[in-house]
């Protein structure tokens, strides 16, 4: 089709230049014989003057049009336009196509619910906004290419249909037509798979990897997600993780023109833990936790005697606004993390107040004052309990009065890694010991002596990346070595011959000259989402699940028809 260019690669130097654009209505404004017309194209939007109305009388807004015309200098620039000081005028115009009334409104500002704009997402992604979101995704992803690929990496694709391996979250799985009662399963990451390349002699390997996950969905989670999956042979931690920090680096440079400075940090897990309740801990702003098993040695409460941890935090300011609804509120959120509740206190006229005061010695209240270093218009949060409980819940209560107070300041980047996890962790529920990361990850050489003993003792080679509070990565060095690798197994409770049938193939390929190996992924989705500013992973998905797990525009998840449940000898039980 005939086009001269696009329509913001125009400027005041083009002047006097014959154009043909194309490109949809995103405006239009009738000046009675005049109409001005927003053009958009994907890289912008230009403003044409029809000065003949009636040649557009009938155009339409998402109307597809080719205007033909000449540049002129605009009378009064509009400096929040990248093409404000010229114009086109228009001496022909072509529609090319026509458009319906749009459902939302084609603009960065919509008041659309969530779900019209998945519904429509090919008008949601219209909107400029969203395109810039792409544009960081697509960078995110050429800048990994490049980088990688300077290092001698290679990109390998990995099965999609796979064999059921449990990792942590849960499996899609795909029936088989030709194997009645046999499932494929989507992978959950490529770990395995990327393992055996290092059998195979491949050294460094990377890919773009589409994983699936049937986990319950956050606002940071879809249930099909995007990583870059990275694995490499003869590192050793430090070696790789400078590595990383490289493409970490070029990433940020390349999409945001933020220098990133390096080497980041490192913040054992249990460090993260105890300052900031989290493994994520987002370290821009303060409300740090405190210890306060040693103020509360000798207390007289019943409930803090046999407190595994007792922890506490003081928010700056807030004790004026701490109704007692919004104490009954930090009640409710303690239950959700399975506590019974929580203390809170203020500190008005140079004296704690609350309704926990009165369990408190006076010592114990110069003590907390002290160390949470409370000031008058303060509260303090104490919780006791589990330490597997009261922790985060100071860690997400922090987060909370962080956002709400305004202690993070917008379009800054705080990166650094959480080290030195532990190998295995209890689940809160079950008690059952679970991989804190995954079964192949390599316990420390100084620790392995507890894997008999005592597991919970262990530390592993783990890393993860954490920016802004985010996980936005995860990697460990691996066992290569097969009996140690069954060990761990045995430790999660699988058996011999559950290994053998489960994982037979892959302990077995650690016999053939394994490498010692490391590797990591980076959640592609998260860090778009970092880059572009949005708290929303699905503005970075082209086409998303809601939170419901469902994409509102197919309606997939669908019933299937009989035949093809037939075909794979699936009997679905009527409802009751
Ligand atoms: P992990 O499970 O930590 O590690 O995943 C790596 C990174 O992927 C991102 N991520 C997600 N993003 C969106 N939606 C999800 N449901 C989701 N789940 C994970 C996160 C996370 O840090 N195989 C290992 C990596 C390795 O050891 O090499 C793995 O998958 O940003």
């Amino acid at each position: 089709m005939e086009r001269t260019c696009r329509n913001t690669e125009l400027s005041i130097k083009d002047v006097g230049r014959k154009v043909t654009l194309i490109g949809w209505v995103a405006k239009r404004r009738n000046l009675g014989s005049i109409i001005f017309i927003d053009l958009r194209d994907r890289s912008g939007i230009i403003q044409v003057m029809i000065k003949d109305a009636d040649k557009a009388t009938d155009i339409r807004n998402e109307y597809v049009i080719q205007v033909k015309g000449e540049v002129n200098k605009k009378e009064v620039p509009n400096p929040k336009m990248k093409t404000g000081d010229i114009e086109v005028v228009a001496e022909e115009i072509n529609v090319i196509n026509t458009a319906m009334n749009t459902p939302l409104i084609i603009a960065d500002e919509t008041d659309a619910l969530e779900d019209t704009r998945l519904k429509y997402r090919y008008l949601d992604l219209r909107r400029p906004c969203m395109q810039k979101y792409f544009d960081i995704r697509d960078q995110i992803k050429i800048s990994t290419h490049s980088y990688l690929h300077k290092l001698q990496f290679i990109e390998v694709e990995t099965p999609m249909l796979c064999a059921s391996s449990p990792e942590g979250a849960k499996e899609y799985l795909v029936p088989s037509r030709l194997h009645h009662g046999s499932f494929y399963a989507l992978p959950q990451s490529p770990q395995m798979f990327k393992q055996l390349l290092m059998v195979a002699g491949f050294e460094r390997y990377y890919q773009i990897a589409r994983c699936f996950r049937d986990e319950d969905l956050r606002a940071d989670r879809q249930p099909d997600f995007t990583q870059i999956d990275i694995e490499t042979s003869f590192l050793d931690q430090e070696e790789f993780l400078t590595m990383m920090e490289g493409l970490i680096h070029e990433i940020f440079m390349n999409t945001i023109g933020y220098d990133v400075k390096l080497p980041l940090r490192q913040m054992p897990y249990r460090e993260a833990m105890e300052r900031f309740g989290s493994d994520k801990p987002d370290t821009r702003f303060g409300i740090e936790l405190h210890d306060l098993k040693t103020i509360f040695k000798d207390t007289t409460f019943e409930a803090y005697k046999a407190a595994e941890a007792i922890k506490g935090i003081s928010v700056p300011g807030v004790a004026a606004e701490t109704s007692r609804k919004v104490i009954d509120n930090l009640t409710l959120e303690a239950k959700k993390f399975g506590l019974g509740g929580l203390a809170v206190l203020k500190k008005e006229n140079g004296e704690l107040t609350g309704s926990f005061v009165k369990f408190l010695s006076d010592a114990e209240k110069v003590a907390l004052i002290k160390e949470l270093a409370v000031n008058d218009g303060d509260i303090v949060i104490i919780s006791a309990g589990p330490y597997n409980r009261v922790t985060p819940l100071l860690g997400a209560l922090r987060l909370q009065y962080g956002k709400q107070l305004g202690l993070i300041k917008p379009n800054t980047y705080d990166l650094l890694w959480v080290v030195d996890f532990p190998m295995f962790e209890r689940d809160v529920e079950s008690g059952a010991i679970v991989a804190t990361h995954h079964p192949f990850t390599r316990p420390k050489d100084e620790d392995i002596k507890y894997l008999d003993s005592d597991p919970t003792k262990v530390i592993s080679y783990a890393y993860d990346i954490v920016i802004n509070g985010y996980e936005a990565g995860g990697g460990t060095l691996r066992i290569y070595d097969q009996n140690i690798q069954k060990k761990i197994f045995n430790i999660l409770g699988l058996s011999d011959e559950e290994v053998e049938k489960k994982f037979g193939y892959f302990v077995n390929a650690l016999k053939y000259g394994t490498p010692p190996h490391a590797g990591m992924a980076f959640g592609l989705d998260r860090l778009a989402m970092i880059l572009g500013g949005t708290d929303n992973i699905r503005d970075v998905i082209a086409f998303p699940k809601n939170l419901a797990g469902v994409d509102p525009m197919s309606m997939a998840p669908t019933e299937v028809s009989q035949k093809q449940l037939d075909d794979l000898g699936i009997v679905i039980p009527e409802k009751e």
